[in-house]
């Protein structure tokens, strides 16, 4: 097909708009496996994503089965050592910032509506410490996704290499819609990656970016209920005729 021919196009406007908006974050899979297959044509239809220059800089690790089972043990591990004693977090940071320093308006005030409403729903309340903790743990059990994947970047690259990122991972995910499966993008894993980065085999010269959990949505958690709104478009955007 010719991606010049916009009656086709047009055609398939409405599977391109549907992959797009029922992507949302999931975090509660089913068991149900996915092929080794159905992850290569994904990443091959991802792979299609723009980059400066065409660089390319993803590199991505697929995790599933004993590999998958033994980074969840791992970094569990490490997330409950800091819950019982807080001075271990010293031995993990984030190699990027992910998040503002300094918090601002409006983005604190979308965080924190994003975050109290998903605890709300679940019902964890700003006292319940074991259930944040838990809720927080789930990430590190890739929400129980059969399909782990991480992402690194070559330390050597600059900011635009991020940028580029996203579009990947964007891509990932609306491809994954295409074949009924849900993803989550997680940056949580971040902060672990001293063990993430040795288990995965990766470089000593490769950034973790981020990893993504893949697999069938469970429809039925609550969770997955979870529905997040956005500003509208004549809010962010500015016309200049
Ligand atoms: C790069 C990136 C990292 C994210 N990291 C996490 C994460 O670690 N854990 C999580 O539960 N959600 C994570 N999210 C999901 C966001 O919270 C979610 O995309 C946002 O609230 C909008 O909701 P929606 O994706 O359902 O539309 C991340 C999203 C992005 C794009």
């Amino acid at each position: 097909m010719s991606s010049n021919n916009l009656e086709t196009m047009r055609l398939n406007a409405a599977a391109v708009d549907m992959a797009i908006t029922s992507r949302r974050a999931t975090r509660a899979f089913t068991q149900a496996p996915v092929s080794r297959q159905t992850i290569t044509d994904l990443l091959q239809v991802a792979s299609r994503a723009p980059s400066g220059s065409n660089t390319q800089p993803w590199k991505v690790y697929v995790l599933t089965g004993a590999s998958r089972a033994a980074l969840v043990d791992k970094v569990c591990a490490a997330h409950d050592a800091i819950r019982a004693n807080p001075a271990e977090a010293i031995e993990y940071h984030e190699e990027y910032d992910y998040y503002p320093e300094k918090w601002i308006s409006p983005y604190i005030d979308r965080r924190r509506e994003n975050g109290w409403g998903l605890y709300g729903l679940l019902g964890i309340g700003k006292a319940d410490r074991d259930k944040m903790h838990y809720q927080l743990q789930r990430n590190f059990k890739f929400f129980d996704a059969p399909v782990g994947l991480m992402f690194t970047v070559d330390r050597g690259m600059g900011r635009g290499s991020l940028l580029d990122y996203g579009t990947f991972l964007q891509s990932v995910m609306v491809a994954a819609r295409g074949h009924g499966l849900h993803t989550c993008p997680q940056q949580a894993w971040n902060t672990f990656n001293k063990i993430i980065l040795p288990h995965i085999g990766a470089g000593a010269d490769e950034m973790l970016v981020c990893g993504m959990a893949l697999g069938y949505a469970d429809e039925g958690a609550l969770v997955n209920s979870f529905c997040t709104p956005r500003v509208p478009v004549a809010e962010f955007t500015h016309w200049l005729d």
